[in-house]
């Protein structure tokens, strides 16, 4: 069977600042909350941090080669706040701003296209001791920030993204903790205000962005998991729905339809955010894009926990699994775009990230083959495809990564690149995938 995509499709690859730049202190940076917490002692696998990471600070000129000999149309990156206004406020870095400058010319002197993304969870540490996400104010230095970074790049940037998955930056970063700042409350009414507070600061900055930029194309990213009931009684259905409500509908709804889940804010009771008059209106802005980041699906069991109103996830036995343990289920990003679209009054979408680590090794001829990230490239892409001949305007699919890079809470010991990348030398070693992909692109199919 042969797959093309439609003539305009845009491919490309993803990353973000804070997962390969390195170059933590270089240049007027400030600490971010990821510097702090992959210093803080059991947070992060190995004590890995991003002080080096891929040093694509320094090494972006060979990167943007690799880019250029898979390809790639488009590149999607992101901006690191740390560099751009160091305090967080209002100084403004002429030296952090230079590095995307040159980052940016580069990339279209190699005829690729910046997507850029204005924050990927690299939050300047000044500000999290000001409360942070929990903080309103954040979302005004946020639009500051974003009025800074647009006007020195927005003759050149045309595709922008406010936030890179708020549902882990509310929930992982102010829920159970586990990502920067690393705060623990179980109740998740940080974590629910934090949301709320990003959405203020998409929606403000959406708006400035309109402004400096007036032919931009904007959006935001969310990661979105279709929840599957685990058998088909009405308890389990039942719990995929509150389960949807509470990770997809929570972060989808507000800034597409304008409200919460009703029956989120009502389990939330008194622990759902404070949503002062006006706030809405603020949220709910048109976007020209939906950016969707789809890992795995979720199955949802009900459970016997009165106080559990989302139900259990199933980790089920006998699938294929990814290094991270997250199922590979290609038909749910199917479903899910088609589901998107029916529900959302969506223009376009993008799928902003999408891919896999493996337990890649380098053989005793140095290369890499990664057959089983081939495959799950290419069962994703057969999915979008479908989406798209459902009628879903999917525009364009970023795979996760272009490199090995700082993954988080799990630091170098997962690898989502189709570029190996040696971290004690930084040599790139591009994968199998890397030329399945390019043969991909040249034909816009496979
Ligand atoms: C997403 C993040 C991205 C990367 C992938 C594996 O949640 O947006 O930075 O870590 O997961």
């Amino acid at each position: 069977m042969s797959v093309s995509f439609p003539k305009e499709f845009v491919w490309g690859t993803a990353t973000a600042s804070y997962q390969i730049e390195g170059a933590v202190h270089e240049d007027g940076r400030s600490e971010s909350i990821w510097d702090r917490f992959s210093r803080t002692p059991g947070k992060v696998a190995n004590g890995d941090t991003g002080d080096v990471a891929c040093d694509h600070y320094h090494r972006y000129p060979q990167d943007i080669a690799l880019m250029k000999e898979l390809g790639i149309p488009a590149y999607r990156l992101s901006i690191a706040w740390p560099r751009v206004v160091p305090d967080g406020k209002k100084q403004v870095n002429e030296l952090g701003l230079a590095f995307y400058d040159r980052l940016i010319d580069d990339l279209l002197a190699a005829n690729i296209t910046p997507y850029v993304t204005l924050y990927h969870w690299d939050l300047p540490q000044v500000l999290e001791d000001q409360g942070g996400w929990l903080n309103r104010d954040t979302a005004d230095h946020f639009v500051t920030y974003t009025d800074v970074i647009s006007r020195a790049l927005g003759d050149r940037v045309k595709n922008w993204m406010t936030f890179n998955e708020p549902l882990c930056t509310a929930y992982l970063g102010y829920g159970i903790g586990v990502h920067a700042p690393g705060i623990v409350d179980m109740t998740f009414a940080k974590a629910v205000t934090a949301s709320h507070v990003v959405n203020l600061a998409h929606g403000k900055a959406v708006r400035v962005l309109r402004e400096n930029v007036p032919d931009a194309q904007v959006g935001i990213v969310l990661n979105m998991s279709p929840a599957y009931p685990y058998t088909d009684s009405e308890a389990d259905r039942q719990a995929a729905r509150m389960n949807d409500a509470a990770n997809n509908r929570w972060f989808a709804d507000p800034v597409l339809k304008g409200e919460y889940p009703p029956e989120v804010l009502e389990f939330m009771g008194a622990n759902a955010p404070k949503i002062e008059a006006g706030d809405m209106d603020i949220i709910h802005v048109p976007l020209d894009f939906l950016g969707i980041n789809y890992y795995f699906r979720t199955v949802v069991a009900a459970s016997s926990d009165p106080n559990n109103h989302v139900g259990d996830v199933v980790q089920l036995p006998n699938v294929e699994r990814t290094a991270m343990d997250w199922e590979i289920y290609p038909d749910g990003l199917r479903v899910l775009l088609e589901r998107v679209h029916r529900d959302y009054d969506v223009k376009a979408i993008y799928i902003t990230e999408n891919g896999c680590a493996m337990p890649d090794v380098v053989d005793a001829q140095g290369e890499v083959h990664d057959p089983r990230r081939i495959q799950y490239l290419h069962d994703h892409f057969a999915a979008v495809k479908k989406a798209i001949d459902a009628g879903v305007p999917v525009k364009g699919y970023f795979a996760w990564s272009l490199m090995d890079n700082f993954e988080w809470s799990y630091g170098y010991d997962r690898r989502f690149g189709i570029i190996h990348v040696d971290y004690a030398t930084q040599k790139r070693i591009p994968k199998d995938s890397f030329a399945w992909f390019k043969s991909v692109i040249q034909q816009n199919g496979f």
